[in-house]
């Protein structure tokens, strides 16, 4: 933690004029889910295709947001107001999760996170799979795809075609079904230039969040955030040296820095803090 916590700080002095990046912390935590739909306003989604997610198969893969009964989605609630507290002073709309390494837990917390948006009636939210190297939102949540940013990409789809909504009211999914090649090229095509302009412009209620691979094993990360307005980075504690951090931090001195999640930290979950 006070490696991070060093990092952090040194990435804030050579930040200036950046928010101070929240910090949350998510600890190892069983989940249960219970449906809560009644008391969600819902929305018609004449293109996107609809698919029920399996209550069970969430659990086991820890998407705990959906559960308001879950201590564990308490945090994410939590986060999401911080999150949207900064983006909205800041009219920030697209959000890049990344994280040093592999294995930090980026695509939980994006999914978790974006769940947890969905949930507040005035924000909408859509999570887009562009860790193309190793695509995990279709797998974490049992989504079976016909077309996805494979065929968007290959110019075989729309887009309206291979938007998912996944049974919960105001979120859609972009998902991408299988691993490509040149993926950093790819990333810094013009056709993800104006599908991330596309994406953000279209509703201002709209929050994207981008599911990224890590930053210090492939340049895809880099070659992205550029495009949006900020970046989430989930950490977690021990996995890091001191010197994997201090180099995350020097690749994201250009990026605003919208919060900081310590992942698998064992402490209760309540420890959020600024
Ligand atoms: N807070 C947590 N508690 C327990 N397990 C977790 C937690 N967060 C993530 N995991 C587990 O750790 C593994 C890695 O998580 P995840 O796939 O989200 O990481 P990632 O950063 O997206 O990895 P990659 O860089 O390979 O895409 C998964 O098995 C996930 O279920
Ligand atoms: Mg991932």
């Amino acid at each position: 933690m006070e490696k991070i916590k060093n990092a952090l700080e040194k990435a804030k002095q050579q930040q200036t004029g950046t928010p101070a990046p929240a910090k949350a912390v998510v600890r190892n935590q069983p989940t249960k889910f219970i449906e809560e739909s009644d008391d969600l306003e819902s929305i018609k989604y004449d293109t996107s295709a609809v698919v029920e997610l399996d209550a069970a198969y969430l659990e086991s893969k820890r998407i705990v947001a959906v559960n308001k009964h879950d201590p564990a989605s308490w945090i994410f609630d939590s986060l999401r107001t911080q999150v949207l507290q900064k983006m909205e002073e800041n009219n920030w709309r697209t959000l890049a999760i990344v994280s040093p390494t592999p294995e930090s837990g980026k695509t939980f917390v994006a999914i978790n996170l974006a769940i947890s948006i969905a949930q507040q009636p005035l924000k909408t939210a859509l999570l887009v799979d562009f860790d193309l190297r190793r695509p995990r939102i279709a797998n974490y949540l049992g989504l079976k795809l016909n077309k996805s940013i494979n065929e968007l990409l290959a110019g075989n789809a729309e887009l309206e075609e291979i938007m998912v909504n996944p049974g919960i009211p105001r979120l859609t999914i972009l998902p991408t079904k299988t691993p490509t090649t040149k993926t950093s090229e790819t990333l810094a095509s013009k056709n993800i230039q104006r599908l991330v302009t596309e994406l953000r412009e279209r509703y201002d209620s709209r929050i994207v969040i981008f599911d990224l691979p890590p930053i210090l094993t492939a340049d895809d990360a880099m070659v992205l955030l550029p495009q949006v307005d900020c970046a989430l980075l989930v950490v977690c504690d021990g996995m890091n040296t001191k010197d994997e951090l201090d180099e995350t931090m020097r690749l994201l001195s250009k990026t605003n820095i919208v919060g900081v999640v310590a992942n698998k930290a064992d402490v209760e979950p309540r420890a959020y803090y600024y």
